[in-house]
Order: structure tokens, then sequence, then C-alpha cells
């Protein structure tokens, strides 16, 4: 018996990365996963390597009427959602003076209202069976900061308070919801920073080394599982001890 046996969990922005091996890692632990991305081929890339059952979905979470779909595809496809995870996160990074209307609002629609979207839809269904795990994929610079992150870094720290806003609301019907700040993790997210940024960064992570997506998925998995039955409101840190 796997801890996630016979659940149903959703992975947003789960074609690369960090999501895709969140979406694996859950269906190794027996959930049954439903891959987000915005186009439905990508996300099959991922579907495609799951172990157990699960399949590939296109919904663009800053659409709060796809996002109301997806709720409704999944349930039917798959059975009641048990698991939400809120992955899906760009970057449109920029000094303040430069930053661009369309940078702030683009950052901010997918990587905040994105995940009040997708939390909204699935909240009610939880709610009535008294049971449920959201997680909200953060950031370090959520809680930091970064200079040239104004956009991001503001729509992580709003992830994080609607966290645990959502966690309060919510806890009194069993449903448990938490937040995974990760540090700097190599992905094609991460891939284009330069050297020179790359070796700053190195000098301040304690472990000596850059995280990987499995490292995310690991926290993750604990998040929805058994052991974290008596957490909720939470910002886990996985930064190898670069924000203490
Ligand atoms: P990535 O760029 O490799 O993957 C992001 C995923 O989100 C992709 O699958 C993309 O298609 C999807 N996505 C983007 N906009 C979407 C939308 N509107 N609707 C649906 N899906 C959408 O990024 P990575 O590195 O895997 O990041 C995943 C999450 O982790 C993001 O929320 C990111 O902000 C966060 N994070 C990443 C860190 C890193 O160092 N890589 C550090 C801290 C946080």
């Amino acid at each position: 018996m796997r801890e996630l046996d016979s659940q149903v969990a959703v992975v947003t922005g789960g074609s690369r990365g960090i999501g895709r091996a969140i979406a694996l890692e859950l269906g190794r632990a027996g959930a049954a996963v439903a891959v987000v991305a915005r186009s439905e081929d990508r996300a099959r890339e991922t579907a495609d390597l799951l172990e157990g059952p699960g399949f590939a979905l296109a919904c663009d979470v800053a659409d709060p009427d796809e996002c109301k779909d997806l709720a409704a595809a999944v349930t039917e496809r798959l059975g009641p959602i048990d698991v939400l995870v809120n992955n899906a996160g760009i970057t449109r990074d920029n000094i303040l003076v430069r930053l661009k209307d369309e940078d702030w609002d683009a950052v901010l629609e997918t990587n905040l209202r994105g995940a009040f979207n997708t939390t909204r839809a699935v909240a009610r269904g939880m709610m009535k069976r008294r049971s449920g795990r959201i997680i909200n994929i953060a950031s370090v610079v959520g809680l930091t900061g970064n200079r040239g992150q104004a956009n991001y870094a503001a729509s992580k720290a709003g992830l994080i308070g609607f966290t645990k806003s959502v966690a309060q609301e919510l806890a009194a019907r069993g449903v448990l919801v938490n937040a995974v700040a990760p540090g700097f993790i190599e992905t094609d997210m991460t891939a284009d920073l330069p050297e020179e940024a790359r070796d700053a960064l190195f000098e301040r992570i304690p472990l000596g080394r850059f995280g990987t997506s499995q490292d995310i998925a690991g926290a993750v998995r604990f998040l929805t599982g058994p052991a974290a039955a008596y957490i909720t409101g939470q910002v886990l840190v996985v930064d190898g001890g670069m924000v203490m």
C-alpha cells in the first residue's frame, strides 16, 4: 500500500522541470495524476512517463473559465480531486524602471491569479469531502525579494499570503494548504542565468550544490502524505540552506 493509492492529484505546469518531477513522484506514491500545461501535447510528454493512471490536459491557469473546466474534466475522468499542486509559473525579469506593464501583469496573472483560479475551482469539492491537500510552489525570493524580480517576488510573496489565508479558511474542513519555497533549482527557467550570477548564487548555498527538481518533488510528496497530517499554512523552504 503506497501513501497516495486511490488518490487523484492535479499538477499545473507539469510538462517539464519541477512540475514534471512532482507529477512523476506523486504517481510513484500511488496517485492518479492529471498533468496540466497550456499545451496538451507537451503535458502528454510527462503523462506518458507516469507509472500509474493519469492523463494530460490543456489549461491556461491564468484563465478562470479554463480552470473551472479543468476541475470538472479531472473529476469526470479520474474522480474527486484529493491533491492540487499549483506549480505553473513564469518569470519576466527586469529592473524596476525597465519593467513593462505587460511583464508585471503576465507574471501576476500566471503565478498568483493562476493559483487562485485553480484553488477556487477545486476547494468546494475538497471541503465537501472534508479532506484535501493544496501545495503552492512559491520561491525563496517571495521571502527575501530579489533585484530584477520585483514582479516575480511580489507574485511569490502574494502566493505565500494566499497560502496562509486559505489554510485558515479551509482547516476546519480538513483541507491542508502549504507552500514549498525552492531556492535555485536547475531547470529551463534558470538555464539562461549568466555564469557570473550562477557563481555568486552558488557561494550562498551552504549545502554546496544547486537543487534538482527531485529535491522539490520529495518535499511535495511529504506534504501530500500522512506524515504531514498536522501541518498547514506553512512555507517549507527547500534551498540547500541559502535562506535561514
Ligand atoms: P519551467 O519554466 O521549467 O516550467 C514551468 C511550467 O509552467 C511549464 O510546464 C510551463 O508550461 C508551465 N506554465 C507556465 N505558464 C502557465 C500557464 N499560464 N498555465 C499553465 N501552465 C503554465 O519552470 P520550473 O523551474 O520548473 O518552475 C516551476 C515552479 O517552481 C514555478 O512556479 C517557479 O516559479 C518555481 N520556482 C522555480 C525555481 C527554480 O530555480 N527553477 C526557484 C523557485 C521557484
